[in-house]
């Protein structure tokens, strides 16, 4: 496999609701599963920001699906590279979920200079550590329940 990954942003369509999110979600976790594609996906104040990872054919067919779908617009790519390892082993897409970037603000900090959230102010390199340290977060809180 030629593995390849893949960090964009976009915003979410006006209108876009939490329903529509989780039908997101749902279809990307059976598909990406299928594709043998890992990743992480953060949404947050009508942003999304997803890392991807799996084989350069796969991602490239999912970029051109991405493109054409109409819940999110303004796509923006911030890496597409070459890559020896996945970072998201066994992840097959998980999601973080905030209304507000107050809720993670400790961990923006760590790579941002400034507490205003814009998906232009990390590279993708923070970005993809970022999004992988949320979703380590919500699977240790979700073991402690
Ligand atoms: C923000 C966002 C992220 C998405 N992520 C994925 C993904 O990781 N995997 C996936 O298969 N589809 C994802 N989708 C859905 C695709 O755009 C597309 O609807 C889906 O792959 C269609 O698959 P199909 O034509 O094979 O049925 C995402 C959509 C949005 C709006």
């Amino acid at each position: 496999m030629n593995l390849h990954r893949v960090v964009y942003y976009s915003m979410a369509a006006p209108g876009l609701s939490m329903k529509d999110v989780d039908e997101i979600l749902k279809k990307s976790n059976e598909k990406n599963k299928r594709l043998f594609l890992s990743g992480g996906l953060l949404y947050c104040q009508g942003v999304f920001i997803q890392v991807l990872e799996g084989g350069l054919t796969e991602l490239n067919e999912l970029l051109i699906k991405l493109y054409a779908d109409v819940r999110h617009q303004t796509i923006t790519i911030l890496e597409f590279v070459p890559i020896q390892k996945r970072q998201f082993e066994g992840w097959e897409m998980s999601m973080v979920f905030f209304n507000s970037s107050r809720d993670f603000q400790d961990e923006y900090m760590k790579y941002s200079s400034t507490s205003e959230f814009h998906p232009r102010f990390l590279n993708a390199p923070q970005w993809t550590e970022l999004i992988q340290d949320l979703l380590i977060q919500k699977r240790l809180k979700s073991r402690k329940v």
